[in-house]
C-alpha cells in the first residue's frame, strides 16, 4: 500500500490518513451502515488521488476504491461476465502541489494528452471524444437473448450484483424486446433513474398516504427497484438511459460509441442522442461540458456531470485501465449545485435530548432535485461564524446531496437594517433556562413539551422500538388529547382511547395497539436507543446491552459509577493507559450516559416499561475462553471471506480475546482479508504474525 514505499513526510502521513478514512467508509458502506453520502466519499477519494498523484504513488501501490456494494437480503445474485467498473474523475475541487485549484478544463486537456500518448498519437493528431450526460441513477446490466430481456442485474460489488429482472420488467424501465434484434446474445448497460417529475409525484402520494417521502431521486430509485412486491411499479415512472454494450455474441455492432447509441436507440432504448457531442477539439469538449452545467437545472432528470468516452471502440481495447476504472473514459464532475435564496426567518428547534438547533427558513428553491425550504445552521457557533441573518441572500447546497446547507452569505445584498442573530437564553418551546456545553446549547428542562414530542417520535422510530404507525401526527395527538407525558405511557394506551382521536378509526387504533404490543419484545439494546440519552446511539446501546445483559445490572452499575465507585470507573476508563472494558466508551460519554440512567426521570420511565412487560434483557456475551485467543489482541484488516467485521469481533471477544483498531508491538495477530490495508504493512514492519480467516476460526475452535 501507499505508505509502504513512501518516506515519512506530512504528505505521506496525510495520504495514509485519507486511505484509512476511505477504508473505514468503504467498510461501513459494505456493512450496510454508510456514514457519508456517495458525493462525500467521492470527494475524499478525489483528494486521495490528487495527493497520490502529487507524491508519485504508483497505481499498484494505491488504494482502489471499489464501487459500493448494493446487495440486499433476499435477492439472488449473478456474476457479471465483464466487471462493472467505475470511472476516473475530473473534479472541480482538484488542487495542485501548491494548493492552487486546477481548472477542470486543464485536467481535461491533460487527460486527453495522456490518452493520445498511450495510443501513440502525436499531440496534434485528432482523437474523437464522445460526450454524454452522467445521469445520477443506479447502473444496471441487461442481458438480452434473441432480442428478449432475460436478466437485469445491479452493479453490486462490480463482480456480482442482485438480480432485479422482475422489478425492471414490472417498472417498464427498459425495452423488454430489442426492436430488430432476433438472434444472438448481448449485454447492455445503462442507468436506471427517477425523473424529477416522477419523484415529486411519488413523494406527493407518499405524503398523502401519511408515509415517508424519498430523500432524493437516486436513493429513491435504488429502493424502488429493490421492492419484493412489484405491483404498481409500472405507475412510478422509473426510466433508463442506455449507454453501452458490454459484450455481444452473434450480433454485428457498430465500432464507435456514437454508433452504439444509434443502435440502442433504433432498438427502442432511451439514449438521449440529442444531449451528446462528438468532437476532436478539447476546447469544444470543455465548452460543451460547461454549457451543460448551466442547463443542468432545466433537465427533467438529475445529472452530476458528463462522461467523456473515446469514440472509436477499437481504441478501447488498446487502452488498459486499473481495477477501478478503464482508460477509455472519464467523468467530468460538476460542483454540487448551489442556488441563492432569501432567509425568511431563523427558528430554533428543540431536539429529543434538548439540543437547540438554529434552522434557516428559506424562500423555497429547487436544488439538486428537490425543493428546499429550510436548511440547518448546525449550532450557534457556526451561525455566528457565517453571520447568517434574517433577510440575507444566501447560497444553499446539499451536503452529501441530501441535507441542505447554507454555504455563505451575499454581504452585498444584505438589507441595511439587518441585525445579527442573538442565540436564545431561554428554550423557545418551554421558556426553561438553557445550558451551554461545548459548542452546543441545551434546554435544561426534562419535561419541556418540544423535547417530549421529539423523544416520543424517536422512541417509536425504526432504530428504536419500531412502532409501526406511531408517526409525528399521532404523537402530537396522543400528547395533546390523551395527555401522554412519557414513553412508558404509550404502553398504557387502549384501542378505545386511540379510536377517540380525530382521523384514527377503530381498525387503525387496533393496528396501532398491536404494533405497540409487538414492540415490547425488541430487547434491551433497542430500549436503550429509545431512551434518547445523549451519546447513547445504536452501537453503544448494543455494547452496553451485551456487556450487562439486563437493565437491572446496568442500572446498578450506573449508580455505582455515579457514586464514584472506583471499580465501576475503572471498568470504563481503564487503568494505566489501558482502555476500559466497554468498546468505544470514553469517560466523558460515560459520565453523561450513566448520569442519565441513574436519574429519577429515566428510572420512572424504566419502571413504567417494566410494569408494562417490555423486555429489558439482552443476550449477555458469554465468554468461553479459547486457549489460542484468550488474552490475545487481534487486528482485523481487509475483507474476510465469510465473517463480517462485527461478527469476527464478537467471536474473538466471546473467546476472551481483544480486537484493536491499530497495530502495535502488543498485537498478537493481524487477521488478513482481501484488499488488506496499511495495517498489514504496519504489522509486517513490526513482525506481527499474520493469519487468515481459516486460521482465526481454527484458533476459535471452529472449523
Ligand atoms: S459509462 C466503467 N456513461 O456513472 C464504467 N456511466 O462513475 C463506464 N453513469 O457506473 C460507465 N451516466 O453508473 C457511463 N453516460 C454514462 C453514465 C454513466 C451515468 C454512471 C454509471 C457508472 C458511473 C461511473
Amino acid at each position: 500500500m501507499a505508505s509502504r514505499s513512501l518516506p515519512d513526510s506530512p504528505g505521506s502521513r496525510e495520504l495514509a490518513a485519507l486511505e484509512a478514512e476511505l477504508r473505514y467508509h468503504e467498510a461501513a458502506y459494505r456493512a450496510g451502515t454508510p456514514e457519508i453520502g456517495d458525493a462525500a466519499f467521492d470527494d475524499l477519494y478525489d483528494r486521495y488521488v490528487a495527493l497520490a498523484d502529487e507524491l508519485g504513488v504508483t497505481p499498484a501501490e494505491r488504494f482502489d476504491a471499489k464501487p459500493g456494494v448494493d446487495h440486499a437480503d433476499g435477492f439472488d445474485t449473478a456474476a457479471h461476465r465483464v466487471p462493472m467498473l467505475s470511472l476516473e474523475k475530473l473534479s472541480p475541487s482538484r488542487k495542485d502541489d501548491a494548493g492552487v485549484s486546477v481548472p477542470i478544463a486543464d485536467q481535461l486537456d491533460a487527460w486527453i494528452a495522456r490518452r493520445k500518448k498511450d495510443l501513440g498519437l502525436l499531440p496534434l493528431e485528432p482523437l474523437s471524444i464522445f460526450v454524454e450526460p452522467k445521469i445520477d441513477g443506479i447502473s444496471v446490466s441487461l442481458v438480452y437473448e434473441r432480442g428478449r430481456l432475460v436478466r437485469a442485474v445491479t452493479r453490486g460489488d462490480g463482480e456480482r450484483g442482485d438480480v432485479i429482472t422482475a422489478q425492471v420488467r414490472a417498472a417498464r424501465a427498459v425495452p423488454d424486446e430489442l426492436v430488430g434484434v432476433s438472434s444472438g446474445k448481448l449485454e447492455v448497460r445503462g442507468e436506471l433513474y427517477l425523473p424529477r417529475e416522477a419523484f415529486e409525484r411519488w413523494n406527493a402520494a407518499q405524503i398523502a398516504r401519511g408515509e415517508k417521502p424519498l430523500v432524493n431521486p437516486r436513493n429513491g430509485c435504488a429502493g424502488l427497484v429493490k421492492r419484493k412486491d412489484v405491483t404498481g411499479l409500472e405507475t412510478v415512472g422509473i426510466a433508463s438511459f442506455l449507454y453501452q454494450v458490454a459484450w455481444a455474441e452473434g450480433i454485428a455492432l457498430p465500432r464507435t460509441q456514437s454508433g452504439v447509441l444509434d443502435f440502442l436507440a433504433s432498438a427502442g432504448g432511451a439514449t438521449y442522442r440529442e444531449l451528446t457531442l462528438v468532437a476532436t477539439e478539447a476546447s469544444l469538449v470543455a465548452e460543451f461540458c460547461a454549457s451543460f452545467e448551466e442547463r443542468r437545472a432545466s433537465l427533467p432528470f438529475d445529472i452530476d456531470g458528463m462522461v467523456l468516452k473515446i469514440d472509436d471502440l477499437a481504441l478501447h481495447d488498446a487502452l488498459s485501465g486499473t481495477g477501478h476504472h478503464p482508460h477509455w473514459g472519464v467523468a467530468y464532475k460538476f460542483p454540487p449545485e448551489r442556488k441563492s435564496t432569501r432567509v425568511r426567518d431563523i427558528v430554533v428547534q428543540v431536539g429529543k435530548s434538548g439540543k437547540l438547533t438554529p434552522v434557516a427558513e428559506l424562500e423555497p428553491v429547487f436544488v439538486s432535485g428537490t425543493t428546499v425550504g429550510r436548511a440547518t445552521l448546525h449550532n450557534f457557533t457556526e451561525l455566528a461564524r457565517k453571520d447568517v441573518r434574517v433577510g440575507d441572500l444566501v447560497l444553499v447546497e446539499k451536503a452529501g446531496e441530501i441535507i441542505p446547507q447554507v454555504v455563505g452569505v451575499d454581504l452585498d445584498a444584505r438589507p441595511a437594517d439587518s441585525v445579527a442573530f442573538v442565540p436564545p437564553d431561554r428554550c423557545p418551546a418551554c421558556g426553561g433556562p438553557v445550558v451551554a456545553e461545548e459548542i452546543f446549547v441545551y434546554c435544561g428542562n426534562p419535561s419541556c413539551s418540544a423535547q417530549l414530542r421529539e423523544r416520543l417520535v424517536h422512541f417509536a422510530s425504526r432504530a428504536a422500538m419500531d412502532i409501526d404507525g406511531l408517526g409525528e401526527s399521532i404523537v402530537d395527538a396522543i400528547v395533546s388529547e390523551l395527555a401522554v407525558r412519557s414513553p412508558d405511557a404509550i404502553y398504557r394506551l387502549t384501542a378505545e382511547s386511540l379510536a377517540s382521536l380525530p382521523r384514527l378509526g377503530d381498525k387503525s387504533a387496533r393496528n396501532l395497539i398491536a404494533a405497540i404490543e409487538t414492540s415490547k419484545k425488541r430487547g434491551l439494546a433497542k430500549v436503550l436507543v429509545a431512551l434518547a440519552i445523549r451519546n447513547l446511539g445504536e452501537s453503544m446501546s448494543d455494547a452496553l446491552a451485551s456487556e450487562f445483559g439486563s437493565m437491572d445490572e446496568l442500572l446498578s452499575f450506573a449508580e455505582r459509577y455515579v457514586a464514584g465507585d472506583e471499580d465501576a470507573r475503572r471498568t470504563v476508563v481503564g487503568e494505566k493507559q489501558k482502555r476500559g472494558r466497554i468498546e468505544g466508551l470514553g469517560e466523558k460519554s460515560a459520565d453523561v450516559i450513566f448520569g442519565a440512567l441513574a436519574s429519577a426521570e429515566v428510572r420512572a420511565v424504566l419502571d413504567g416499561l417494566a410494569a408494562a412487560g417490555v423486555v429489558l434483557t439482552a443476550e449477555k456475551r458469554l465468554v468461553v475462553a479459547a486457549p489460542g485467543v484468550a488474552g490475545k489482541t487481534f487486528v482485523l484488516t481487509g475483507t474476510l471471506p465469510t465473517l463480517g467485521r462485527s461478527e469476527a469481533t464478537a467471536k474473538i471477544k466471546s473467546a476472551g480475546g481483544k480486537v484493536s483498531g491499530s497495530v502495535s508491538k502488543k498485537t498478537s495477530y493481524v487477521v488478513v482479508g482481501a484488499d488488506a490495508g496499511t495495517k498489514l504493512a504496519e504489522a509486517e514492519a513490526l513482525g506481527v504474525p499474520r493469519i487468515d480467516e481459516a486460521e482465526l476460526l481454527a484458533l476459535l475452535g471452529a472449523t
